[in-house]
C-alpha cells in the first residue's frame, strides 16, 4: 500500500488522534489537548491510508540527549504490517543523541524489547491519577 508520511501538525485531524488512541485502548483527549501536545513536541509521524489515519507517534524532547515517546498508536487493521517500526525508526532518526524513555502499554513490553529498548529498574512516575493507573498495572 501507499502511505504518506506526515512529519508536522499542518491539518491534522485531531478528532481522528483522539479516536485511534481510544480505539487502541490508550488515554486519549478531547481533539484540542492532542493538537496542544502533537505542537508542542520535537518530533512528531502521522501515517495516513488514502488520507485516513492509521499511526502515529510523537517524541517530546531537549534534541540534545534526553527524548520520551508518546501516543504511539497503529490502528488495528493495519497493525503486524511493519508501520509501528516506521513511526519509532522515524522518531528515532530525529533524537540520534538521546536516551529515550517510553512506558509501555501492558503487555507491549515484549514489543519494545524487539525494538531495543530494555525495562528500567529505577523508573519513577508522579501521574496524575495515580491510584488508577496502580490497579491498570502501570505503577506499585
Ligand atoms: C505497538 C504498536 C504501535 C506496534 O505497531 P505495529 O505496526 O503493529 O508493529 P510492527 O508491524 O511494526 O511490528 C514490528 C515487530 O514487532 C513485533 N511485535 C509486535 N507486537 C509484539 C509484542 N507484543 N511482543 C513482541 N513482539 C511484537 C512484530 O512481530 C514485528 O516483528 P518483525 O518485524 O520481526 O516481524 C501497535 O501494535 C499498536 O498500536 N498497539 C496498540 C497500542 C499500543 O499498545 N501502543 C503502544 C503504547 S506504549
Amino acid at each position: 500500500m501507499d502511505y504518506e508520511i506526515k512529519r508536522n501538525c499542518d491539518n491534522v485531524d485531531w478528532q481522528a488522534v483522539s479516536d485511534l488512541l481510544k480505539t487502541v485502548g490508550m488515554a486519549h483527549y478531547p481533539p484540542d489537548i492532542h493538537q496542544k501536545a502533537f505542537e508542542a513536541s520535537y518530533s512528531v509521524v502521522f501515517i495516513l491510508d488514502s488520507g485516513k489515519l492509521v499511526g502515529m507517534g510523537r517524541a517530546i524532547s531537549d534534541g540534545a540527549y534526553q527524548a520520551a515517546f508518546y501516543d504511539f498508536a497503529v490502528s488495528p487493521d493495519y497493525q503486524g504490517a511493519g508501520l509501528g517500526r516506521i513511526i519509532l525508526s522515524t522518531i528515532l532518526a530525529d533524537v540520534p543523541n538521546c536516551h529515550v524513555i517510553l512506558y509501555a502499554a501492558i503487555g507491549k513490553e515484549g514489543y519494545y524489547e524487539t525494538q531495543g529498548f530494555r525495562k528500567m529498574k529505577t523508573g519513577m512516575a508522579r501521574f496524575l491519577n495515580a491510584e488508577a493507573m496502580a490497579k491498570k498495572g502501570f505503577t506499585e
